[in-house]
């Protein structure tokens, strides 16, 4: 039975635990210790062309936002740069080798940071030893996150040079007040010149990235936000909640606890931005935080069930493995998940001196995949059918559908539907995704030794 009229506020009150991104199951904090010998296995089982997904970190900014939430620092100079760029050309090949030069490789994600930091040659030169390593088709998507301020004329030619297909701009917010409280200024019209740039370069495919609950956001400040990026017409927008974690990140202490927006207020501020988008914007929603043109392979692939989940948030990329490059990046592996170490002065000791840089990472079991691929389906298609899911993975159906009987609270709420197989998130719920998720997650439920996350909602 659905109660009655549940305000939002007592949703929240009831829900505001502090939840995973599910971007991995299990999630990174639980990651343990992993030496090279193992990730060096794990890559050397790698089955010979198989198709392969590349994340390249670069943990470097021209500029600092007190809000940001980036394994990044400031970093001018151009040596610290080159002297990465050369590691990670290395890393490439220390990888390859490993892999046995077997692999095909359908998708490269520049993120960071801010991946034009690096020296426009840098660039060119790690992607193209990327290529030189590895099978890449023709078709294969090159995608990078860039700021929009940090986008001159030599990084645009890179980016051509490098054959990037897609292209993703950090806006957050337009409002000048809510841009000096997170000590980020880009106006409107930066924005705009560097979408048109990279469409004047042929990359069509264009996201934006916007945040809700940061400090001076209001409903009605993010509506003209919204508004204005409707005008930027890019294919995918993102709307992030603010992740407020000083405990991890020290310089998000510059931005008071006193000054963000309350749950009921951030709730107001997503629900706003979502009307925009989804009304004169015409975008469709995907998953928890994501919005489509319907004609973009993001809508495309969330209504045929084929949307993903990963380190990046969501994503069409159906490559089963993905290998990190780079201080911090994370790879799936068939065996598991495995993370260089986040130090940028220890991933260049380690790929200098011919080692990997794995640091930490977790091998898979049984119940971790099935759990993952339960949890993946939740966060992607807001549904899952458990009893199938079970039968799939070759297990027992039992544990899931314990855990999914957990669902009643939400269920009574009217965020959920239970037939006691098939469960399923409504629209009123979406946001509550993440809880929801988190009832199949055993390591959330072991609770001892539960890390710290952000707001859920
Ligand atoms: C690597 S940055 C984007 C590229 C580029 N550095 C820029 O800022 O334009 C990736 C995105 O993560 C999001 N982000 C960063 N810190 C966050 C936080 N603490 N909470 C929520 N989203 C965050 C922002 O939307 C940002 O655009
Ligand atoms: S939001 Fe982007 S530009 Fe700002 S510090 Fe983070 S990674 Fe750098």
């Amino acid at each position: 039975m659905v109660r009655a009229m549940t305000s939002d506020a007592s949703l929240i009150a009831r829900y505001d635990a502090r939840v995973p991104r599910y971007t991995s199951y299990p999630t990174a904090p639980h990651f343990a210790p992993l030496g090279d010998e193992t990730y060096g296995g794990w890559l050397a089982a790698i089955p010979r062309g198989a198709e392969l997904s590349l994340y390249v970190h670069v943990p470097f900014c021209d500029r600092l936002c007190l809000y940001c939430g980036c394994n990044t620092a400031v970093v001018r100079q151009e040596r610290p740069k080159r002297a990465y760029a050369a590691n990670l050309i290395k890393e490439i090949g220390l990888v390859a080798q490993r892999i046995g030069g077997a692999g095909r490789v359908t998708h490269v994600h520049w993120g960071g940071g801010t991946p034009t930091a690096l020296p426009a040659d840098c660039m060119v030169a790690v992607m193209a030893e990327i290529r030189a390593r590895f099978a890449m088709p023709a078709d294969a998507e090159v995608a990078i996150e860039i700021d929009p301020t940090s986008l001159d004329a030599a990084a645009l030619a890179a980016l051509k040079e490098m054959g990037v297909t897609r292209a993703s701009l950090g806006v957050q917010d337009f409002d000048l007040k809510v841009q000096q409280a997170i000590g980020r200024h880009q106006s409107f019209e930066e924005t705009r010149a560097a979408a048109e740039a990279l469409r004047g370069l042929g990359i069509n495919s264009l996201n934006l990235d916007l945040i809700y609950g940061l400090p001076e956001q209001t409903p009605d400040s993010v509506r003209i936000t919204a508004s204005r990026a409707l005008a930027l017409d890019a294919d995918r927008i993102a709307v992030f909640g603010y992740a407020h974690v000083p405990w991890m990140k020290k310089h998000q202490a510059l931005i008071a606890d006193e000054t963000l927006p309350d749950a009921a207020s951030r709730l107001a501020q997503a629900n706003v931005i979502r009307e925009i988008l989804e009304g004169p914007g015409g975008y469709v929603a995907v998953g928890l935080d994501h919005f489509a043109k319907p004609s973009d392979s993001m809508a495309q692939a969330m209504s045929t069930g084929t949307l993903h989940r990963s380190f990046q948030g969501y994503t069409t990329d159906a490559a089963p493995i993905l290998i990190g490059l780079g201080a911090s990046s994370i790879g799936t592996l068939p065996a598991g998940y495995a993370q260089n170490t986040p130090s940028v002065s220890a991933y260049n000791a380690a790929i200098a001196a011919g080692r990997l840089a794995a640091a930490k990472g977790v091998a898979l079991t049984a119940d971790d995949r099935l759990r993952r691929a339960v949890i993946e389906r939740i966060m992607c298609d807001l549904a899952v059918d458990l009893p199938a899911m079970a039968a799939a993975f070759g297990a027992d159906p039992a544990p899931l559908l314990r855990d999914g009987a957990g669902v009643a609270p939400f269920v009574a709420d009217g965020l959920a539907r239970f037939d006691g197989a098939r469960l399923e998130v409504t629209e009123r719920g979406r946001p509550f995704v993440r809880n929801i998720a988190a009832l199949f997650d055993v390591y959330l439920q072991k609770g001892a030794t539960a890390p710290r996350h952000a707001q859920a909602v």
